[in-house]
């Protein structure tokens, strides 16, 4: 039978602290982009992929995320009351109908394979997306998890999403070497999180998107701590490479790093200019700035 991925996982227990101080008591997953918080963008391309199942993995101080998916009546009741129904629209469809949403707490912060793992029970035995909200992709007309999603149940094996990273940049990511070079789609034969630069064995980097099978859980449990001294994912995807087919794909889109200031302002700057409302305006400031008159 042909499966295909109707849950997704989103690691957001992560203290953040690259945003300090601004994440001290809001989320960086809160962070907006123009108008949305990053999650809102993570969301939205898992259900565009057919997610139907969000299962946000998260820690005491992220609650703002559990109310940014809930109702708010009293918000509502107010928009109602004074007439604002673009305004109404857009809080209340933040979650289509027939989408649910499940919150785990990560007790102790101890990496993401830890994190994870915290969500066995709630996936049981399907094969799953995980999304990491500071990768932020623009994947135009079909965002980087529709694209996975179709080559899953083309393939039915576990997927990463990867891209090329500069050389001097692979101690920041899980690196994957491919049987075969030069492929768009390939499998994967080695992986190793944050290799030490000039250490790496190639420069293709596996971005926040994962498409895994259950079996993963079964590793997940045995792997000891790794880089940082954290329980990695990626080190559980190696072990799984020994069993199963793991394919890595290099998507159609934009990353951005919005884990990173510099990223984070990059995409702020690059969703401005293609906002409806801000884009002229956006852009005549951004010429103005840039090329003064003399
Ligand atoms: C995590 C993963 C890493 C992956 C990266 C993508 O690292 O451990 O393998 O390449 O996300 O953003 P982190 O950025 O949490 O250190």
């Amino acid at each position: 039978m042909t499966q295909t991925i109707r849950k997704a996982v989103f690691p957001v227990a992560g203290m953040g602290t690259r945003f300090l101080p601004a994440t001290k008591a809001n989320p960086k997953e809160m962070l907006p982009i123009v108008d949305k918080p990053l999650i809102q963008y993570a969301v939205e391309e898992a259900v565009a992929a057919g997610v139907t199942e969000l299962i946000f993995v998260t820690s005491s101080s992220k609650r703002a995320i559990e109310d940014h998916f809930d109702r708010n009546f009293e918000l509502e009741y107010e928009l109602e009351q004074r007439g604002k129904q673009a305004l109404l629209d857009i809080v209340r469809d933040i979650l289509p109908t027939g989408v649910n949403c499940v919150y785990i707490r990560q007790p102790e912060a101890l990496g993401l394979g830890h994190a994870v793992l915290c969500a066995k029970n709630v996936v049981s035995g399907d094969p799953f997306a995980v999304i990491l909200a500071d990768d932020l992709i623009d994947g135009g007309q079909h965002g980087c998890l529709s694209q996975m999603a179709r080559l899953f149940e083309q393939q039915q094996c576990s997927l990463l999403g990867v891209e090329e990273v500069d050389a001097q940049e692979t101690d920041k990511y899980g690196i994957v070497r491919l049987t075969e070079k030069g492929q768009r789609l390939g499998r994967v034969e080695q992986i190793i999180e944050k290799p030490p630069v000039g250490e790496a064995p190639s420069n293709l980097a596996v971005v926040g998107r994962y498409i895994l099978t259950p079996r993963i859980f079964a590793l997940l449990e045995n792997t000891r701590k790794g880089a940082g001294g954290e329980i990695q994912l990626t080190d559980a995807i190696a072990d799984l490479l020994v069993e199963e087919t793991v394919m890595a794909y290099q998507f159609d889109g934009l990353r951005y790093d919005c884990g990173s200031k510099i990223g984070y302002l990059k995409a702020t700057v690059e969703y401005a200019l293609k906002h409806p409302h801000l884009k002229s305006e956006f852009l005549q400031y951004l010429r103005g700035y840039c090329l003064p008159s003399a």
